[in-house]
């Protein structure tokens, strides 16, 4: 008798940082690092060194198919809202991926310390039906409404039907 088994790979496969303004923001650390062949996880830290009260997030979803091809998501939020209200769901869902790893859990103004410590992708939390391929996110941050620094970051996501 043969029966199927749903599995799943969703882990990093890169992230790049970049800072366009070092007099407000840095950064010290941008890495990914495998722990185990699923698991990798993500440390980010950086500095802001002035207080912002104004924060805007422009995220933009890539799949890979012979270089990276815009992919269904689009969308600017007001990040110092959305931190009072979660008012935007799909900004809601990414952030629910993470927020138990960084200490940007609170409402503006932000200043300081910004971390993402340890921060691994687990399938059970992505409530949305993909595609296997490979993702890349693009979170641009504007502070402002002007462009500060850049995380992009990039996945893997598979689905796999195994016989045994
Ligand atoms: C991040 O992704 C955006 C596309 O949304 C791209 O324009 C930008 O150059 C990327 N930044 C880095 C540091 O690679
Ligand atoms: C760069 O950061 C400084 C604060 O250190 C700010 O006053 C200035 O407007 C920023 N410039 C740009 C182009 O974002
Ligand atoms: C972040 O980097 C700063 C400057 O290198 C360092 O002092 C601090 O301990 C780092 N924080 C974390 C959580 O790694
Ligand atoms: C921040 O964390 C607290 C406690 O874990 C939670 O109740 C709150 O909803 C979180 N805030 C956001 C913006 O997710």
């Amino acid at each position: 008798m043969t029966y199927a088994v749903f599995a799943v790979i969703f882990k990093f496969s890169n992230f790049v940082c970049e800072t366009y303004n070092k007099s407000w923001f840095q950064f010290h650390e941008c890495r990914l690092k495998a722990i185990s062949r699923e698991k990798v996880i993500l440390n980010m830290n950086g500095t802001i060194l002035h207080s912002v009260y104004n924060i805007q997030t422009e995220g933009k979803m890539f799949k890979r198919e012979s270089g990276f091809k815009p992919w269904l998501l689009e969308s600017k939020i007001d990040a110092c809202r959305f931190m009072r209200k979660n008012y935007n769901p799909i900004a809601k869902l990414i952030f629910g991926l993470f927020k138990e790893f960084t200490n940007i859990n609170h409402t503006c103004p932000y200043l300081g310390p910004q971390t993402v410590r340890g921060f691994y992708l687990k399938p059970e939390l992505l409530k949305l039906p993909f595609p296997s391929g490979e993702y890349m996110l693009s979170l641009r941050w504007f502070f402002d409404q002007k462009l500060q620094f850049d995380t992009n970051v990039s996945f893997l996501f598979v689905e796999d039907i195994l016989k045994a």
